[in-house]
C-alpha cells in the first residue's frame, strides 16, 4: 500500500510530534525532512570552519548518509540556523529530493514532514496537513524545552530566533514554506497536541476509508 502524509509548518508547532504520533498509530514510516538539512548545514560549516560554502553544501547534500542523520548534534541551535541557509540554496534542495520522493512513496505507508512536502515534494499525498501556532507560542514551547541544558537563554532570544527563521523560510524563493492548497490547517495555539494528533487521524481514517470503496 502506498499512503502518504504530508505534514508542513513552522519550527516548533508540534510537527514532529504529531507526525511521530500517526506514525505509531498506523505503523508508516517517518522520515523528518528538517534532519536532512540540518545534517548539510552542520557538516556544511564544519568543512569551512564555520563557513557555509554552496558549492560545498551542495556536493555534501549529494552525498548524505543514514549515519549523518544520526549524529547528536542535529538538534543544537546551531544546526538549525545552519539548516536554515543551506536549505534556501536550490542545489541543496534538488540533491535531497529524490531521497524524499522514494521515501514518501515507500510500501506501507510514509508521513514526512517538513516545509514543502505538501507543495513540492509530494504534491499527490493522499492527506496534507499545515501544523502552525503563533509566533510567541512556539518560542515559550521551544524556550521550555531547551532552558534545563542552556541557563543563558531568554524567552526573548528564542522568539527571535524562531521570526527569523520563519522569514528566511517563508520568504526564500524555491519551495518557500506555505500551506498547499489543499492542506487541512492545524492550528495547535488553540489546540492541544493530543487533540490536534487526535483529528489527524480521524482525516486519515477518512481518507483510507475512500480508498476502500
Ligand atoms: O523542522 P526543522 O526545524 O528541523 O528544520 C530545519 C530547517 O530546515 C528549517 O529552517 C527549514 C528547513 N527545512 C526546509 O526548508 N524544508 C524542509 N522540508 C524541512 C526543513
Amino acid at each position: 500500500m502506498k499512503f502518504t502524509v504530508a505534514i508542513d509548518g513552522p519550527a516548533a508547532a508540534g510537527k514532529g510530534t504529531i507526525s511521530k504520533a500517526i506514525a505509531e498509530v498506523f505503523g508508516f514510516g517517518h522520515l523528518d525532512s528538517g534532519l536532512l538539512y540540518r545534517a548539510v548545514g552542520i557538516k556544511t560549516l564544519e568543512h569551512g570552519n564555520g563557513i557555509l560554502d554552496p558549492v560545498a553544501a551542495e556536493d555534501i547534500a549529494k552525498h548524505l548518509t543514514p549515519e549523518d542523520l544520526r549524529r547528536d548534534d542535529l538538534r543544537t541551535g546551531l544546526a538549525a540556523r545552519a539548516a536554515s541557509k543551506v536549505a534556501v540554496l536550490p542545489n541543496v534542495r534538488g540533491a535531497l529530493l529524490e531521497f524524499q520522493r522514494i521515501f514518501a512513496r515507500r510500501d506501507g505507508g510514509a508521513v514526512i514532514d517538513g516545509r514543502d512536502i505538501g507543495t513540492v515534494i509530494c504534491p499527490e499525498a493522499e492527506v496534507k496537513l499545515f501544523v502552525t501556532a503563533s509566533a510567541e507560542i512556539r518560542a515559550r514551547r521551544r524556550f521550555e524545552e531547551l532552558k534545563q541544558t542552556n541557563a543563558d537563554l531568554t524567552l526573548d532570544s528564542v522568539l527571535n530566533d524562531v521570526r527569523a527563521r520563519d522569514k528566511r523560510d517563508s520568504e526564500r524563493e524555491m519551495s518557500p514554506m506555505v500551506p498547499a492548497e489543499d492542506a487541512v490547517l492545524l492550528d495547535t495555539s488553540e489546540l492541544s497536541i493530543d487533540a490536534a494528533v487526535a483529528k489527524a487521524v480521524a482525516i486519515i481514517n477518512e481518507r483510507l476509508e475512500q480508498g476502500r470503496d
